[in-house]
């Protein structure tokens, strides 16, 4: 355990920025990529038992050059299956990225329910992470711009697209519905095997944030590209908005100030008091060491913008995973896990400082078991992963924090810095327009409601994420499930026993909405089928 929680600090930090102005974490919005670490129990792993198998991919569905192929993994479990002549359904879960074993292992939820619906379960890894490496390893599908250039998000759905298409045929279960499932949780194993998994930007360990969501964003935009792929989907805490203008973009920082305000006003504002302290002690003299001693580093910081970045990663991910329930997938947490920040900040001794109490509760999310006896930052930047050339390219998510409701340092997305550090690292300009043009998000209620259908987009209104999703029901088949207590994903985590009734509800919805989309899609097939019959 506590090796795991070593892992996560080690993968701080690694971008530390490069780019020249003052404090710009670099794209300040990977905040939401972030270090994913230990694999944690999502319930019984025992459980989860499945397949290992590769399919063959064209590295370019785009193009028709003669192109090396690369092997796709894929897990597979058909212990429930009823099996193409019912019609039994496949339940496709869009890998993301990182390690698909650890995505379909945190993933209870589909498995609990596999058995219900008589469903095949399958899990295609996303292109360029995990095992799923173009070019044959992992260095050379890195290796540069022209190796990355693959790795876009239209290929990774005509991956799932491709995929989903020959395993029906080879099961000859081309009539199954598929329903896709996105969310995730972040999670590797180990530092350097799994660097894949991770996108550091910044520092720190929020790995979680960004496949959660691009995970569930893959699911409800392989549901518009594919309509004809699957029949529906299930998107829970998919940002699908985070783009452009489409959401103000101090949406992210606003909602984890407001989870930390609702708990205690008194410990919202120490932390926002905190950062123009941190750096007051900093220009101390030998104030980076003392910062290093009272945050129990176990080496000195070079800047105290690799403290802020540590701290925000912390308060961060603390909103996303601010459960009911203890739970441990990233770090072993308390429930509520902010009102426990906030009990260490507000209850330190009154001579406590500022950044004493600060310590007090970023411990509650860095060092909860207490095992920790120092804390790593790793600041050796490592520009060339995944995510950060899915940022660099498409995903471009704007990020600012406010000056009025948040508790971060204020901070206003600058464009072209974030290109600067993107030309930098990888030699590549994002196109940030690209993203909307290709899937949507203008106006997206008018799209949806007349070409859409069959989506549940979940969200829990704790969870930072929530803020760019769509929270309310388009139509009588688009429909946003939200939870006012709920966190990142919650609902596709195992069901525990201290599941509160919100959550157990939410739950039994979505089944009753997948119910339908299959029932609705059999009865069209069957009245297709003696139409066809009627008319010999
Ligand atoms: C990237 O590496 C490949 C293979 O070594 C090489 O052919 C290509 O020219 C390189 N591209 C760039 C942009 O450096
Ligand atoms: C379908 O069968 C072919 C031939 O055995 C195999 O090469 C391919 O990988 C299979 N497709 C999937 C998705 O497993």
């Amino acid at each position: 355990m506590a090796s795991h929680l070593v892992l996560l600090l080690i993968i701080s930090f690694v971008f530390s920025t490069s780019s020249s102005s003052p404090s710009p974490r670099f794209p300040r919005q990977t905040l939401q990529s972030r270090a994913r670490t230990q694999p944690s129990r999502g319930g019984d792993r025992n459980s989860y038992r499945y397949e290992t198998k590769y399919f063959s991919q064209q590295l370019d569905h785009f193009s028709f050059a003669d192109l090396p192929k690369f092997s796709q993994r894929y897990l597979i479990n058909s212990d429930h299956w009823t099996g193409a002549s019912e019609l039994g359904p496949i339940f496709l879960y869009c890998g993301n990225e990182g390690d698909i074993e650890w995505f379909a292992t945190n993933s209870g939820f589909i498995w609990e329910i596999a058995p219900k619906f008589g469903a095949l379960l399958v899990f295609p890894e996303h292109r360029y992470y995990g095992e799923s490496m173009p070019y044959g390893n992992r260095e050379e599908a890195y290796k540069n711009a022209t190796t990355l250039s693959y790795l876009t998000t239209e290929q990774a759905l005509a991956d799932f697209a491709v995929f989903v298409t020959d395993l029906k045929r080879n099961l000859s279960a081309e009539a199954s519905p598929v329903v896709l499932f996105g969310g995730s949780y972040g999670g590797s194993k180990s530092k350097k095997e799994s660097y894949e998994c991770f996108f550091f930007f910044l520092g720190v360990s929020l790995l979680l944030l960004i496949d959660a969501m691009l995970l569930t964003v893959l699911a409800a935009w392989m549901r518009l590209k594919y309509p004809h792929i699957a029949i529906g989907a299930l998107a829970s805490s998919a940002p699908i908005l985070q783009f452009e203008d489409l959401v103000p973009p101090q949406t992210f920082y606003d909602i984890v100030s407001n989870d930390f305000k609702r708990e205690s006003s008194s410990c919202f504002s120490t932390i926002k008091d905190s950062w123009d302290a941190i750096i007051a002690e900093g220009e101390k003299e030998n104030g980076l060491q003392q910062l290093s001693k009272t945050f129990h580093f176990c080496r000195a910081l070079n800047s105290t913008d690799d403290l802020s970045g540590w701290l925000d990663s912390a308060y961060s991910y603390l909103a996303m995973v601010d459960y009911p329930y203890a739970a441990d997938f990233m770090m072993p947490l308390p429930g509520h896990p902010i009102k426990e920040v906030c009990r260490k900040i507000d209850g330190a001794s009154s001579d406590a400082s500022i950044l004493e109490r600060i310590y007090a509760g970023v411990s509650v999310y860095y060092n909860y078991t207490g095992k920790v006896g120092c804390f790593e930052l790793d600041d050796d930047p490592h520009g060339l992963d995944g995510w950060n050339w899915q940022a660099c390219t498409e995903m471009v998510m704007p990020m600012s924090s406010s000056q009025e409701n948040s508790m971060f340092t204020t901070y206003d997305f600058n464009y072209s810095s974030y290109k600067e550090d993107c030309w930098n690292t990888f030699g590549v300009n994002p196109r940030p327009r690209w993203v909307t043009t290709e899937l949507g998000g203008h106006d997206i209620e008018t799209t949806l409601k007349s070409f859409g259908s069959n989506i549940i987009f979940s969200n829990g209104l704790l969870d930072p994420w929530s803020g760019g999703s769509v929270l309310k029901n388009l139509s009588s088949t688009i429909v946003a499930l939200v939870t006012e207590e709920g966190g990142h994903h919650l609902d596709l985590r195992p069901s525990t026993p201290e599941d509160p009734k919100w959550l157990v509800e939410q739950r039994e919805a979505e089944i009753r909405l997948i119910q339908e989309w299959i029932r609705t899609y059999r009865l069209e097939k069957v009245a297709q089928f003696s139409l066809l019959k009627s008319s010999w």
